[in-house]
């Protein structure tokens, strides 16, 4: 399937966006991990919250999907299953899961979609090896077979809370205590919905974290909020948009993820919290982002791109309408992601027009620069077919975005926004 987006605009209007991946995941491997039933309210259905679901089943866990939207989870001993687990296009699956089974004394194998199968694993390997976990692989297909973790106190080379998040699950049936140092703090969601749980989880300093072995917890339950990173396109289209005025209902804005919130800042875009509150233990809040023109070119380096790793390809594409250079480094991380993030922003930007140069761990934009529609394969990498969606709304001619069923993957209702808030009535 293909989406075909023209110059449109300005955006204007009201949505709840998508519920957040990072934690729906995290709620419903949690709640199969507990010793009562859960109730996961508004999660997200996208293909990659599947994976995980399909998984959890396979380990042993009953899992109903009601038709008002809300998930059961009916957790049991986790069984070794039959089948191989298909992680899908999920990198939050495959590591975070690799954690809690590698402290089950349990065999599985685990497998991914081509875009998964490219993907570091020895990132999570290492650590649980090291805690006495016997893994096969270090890539897709990883065969790991669990029990008798003991703790560790581990250094880690990336800032990811996926390795952090595998570290401290495994850490949780481990013996004694398991501490994660990682050089600058990711998103921190884990850690709070244990504690929201009655895990002890210790924070020495905003980026050292540790779990005893041995926590155990009661069913709960929890309502997600809307994902930033799914905000972030409506966020980074209305502000280069003169004259759109978009209200983005019940965002998650835990201070791990609002990097973005940030660079419009530094970029002078307009933009307000409304009705800013607490839910499930994540501070939530209702964004309105307002378009103008002569936007200011920003930086991202350092510990802001843990902050607002998944936003940099549509941060990208705003940077190609702002005035001067914007400068994106130590974001190598993005060249494991999905895809090759750095090579498909560039190479897609550079086709539509904008002026952009590559280095290994980043780009540099040149604006403004006037885009031409082009044709973007979006194959494999949900961000890059909503990040170039968004280069077409600012783009002449028409930009077809191909392969855009891989959207469906964090964002199923994209287009049907995407229409909403320009005005297209279909
Ligand atoms: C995620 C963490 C990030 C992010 C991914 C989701 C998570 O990955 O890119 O989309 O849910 O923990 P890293 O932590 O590996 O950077």
């Amino acid at each position: 399937m293909h989406l075909t987006v023209s110059a449109r605009g300005p955006l204007r209007g009201s949505i709840a966006v998508p519920p957040d991946k990072s934690m729906t995941h995290r709620a419903a491997m949690f709640a199969a991990r507990a010793t009562s039933p859960s109730v996961i309210i508004n999660p997200l259905t996208g293909e990659d919250c599947h994976s995980t679901l399909n998984c959890l089943r396979a380990l042993g866990c009953q899992i109903e999907e009601h038709p008002n939207g809300t998930w059961g989870v009916f957790p049991s001993g986790w069984i070794s299953p039959e089948i191989d687990l298909d992680c899908g296009n999920s990198g939050t699956t495959i590591r975070l899961l690799s954690g809690l089974i590698a402290a089950q004394p349990i065999r599985v194998r685990m497998v991914g979609d081509a875009s998964l199968s490219k993907r570091p694993m020895k990132r999570i390997v290492d650590p649980l090896v090291a805690m006495g976990a016997q893994i096969h692989g270090d890539r897709t297909p990883l065969e790991i077979h669990g029990g008798n973790l003991r703790g560790i106190d581990y250094v880690s080379p990336v800032a990811s809370a996926q390795v952090k998040s595998c570290i401290l699950l495994a850490g949780l049936g481990a013996e004694g205590e398991t501490w994660v140092t990682e050089p600058a703090p990711s998103r921190d969601h884990t850690e709070r919905m244990l504690q929201g749980l009655g895990v002890d989880v210790r924070r020495t300093s905003e980026n050292r974290v540790g779990v005893a072995g041995g926590a155990t917890w009661r069913g709960f339950e929890f309502t997600v909020p809307g994902d930033i990173s799914s905000a972030a396109f409506w966020l980074a289209a209305a502000a280069i948009l003169p004259n759109s005025e978009v209200t983005l209902q019940g965002v998650g804005i835990n201070s791990t993820r609002t990097g973005i919130l940030d660079v419009l800042e530094q970029a002078d875009a307009e933009f307000e919290l409304h009705n800013e509150c607490e839910q499930s233990g994540e501070p939530i809040a209702d964004i309105v982002v307002r378009g103008r023109p002569g936007l200011k070119p920003f930086s991202i380096q350092g510990p802001l791109v843990p902050r607002l790793i998944d936003e940099i390809p549509v941060l990208a594409v705003m940077a190609t309408q702002c005035q001067g250079v914007t400068e994106i480094r130590d974001a190598k991380e993005m060249r494991v992601k999905e895809t090759d993030r750095i090579a498909v922003v560039c190479e897609g930007l550079r086709s539509m027009g904008a002026k952009v140069e590559v280095y290994e761990d980043g780009m540099a934009i040149e604006g403004p620069t006037p885009l031409h529609g082009a044709a973007i394969d979006a194959t494999g990498d949900h961000r890059i077919g909503m990040a170039f969606s968004v280069a077409g709304l600012v783009a002449t001619g028409e930009t077809r975005v191909e392969n855009a069923d891989s959207i469906a993957t964090s964002y199923p209702d994209f287009e049907k926004h995407l229409n909403f808030l320009t005005g297209v009535i279909t």
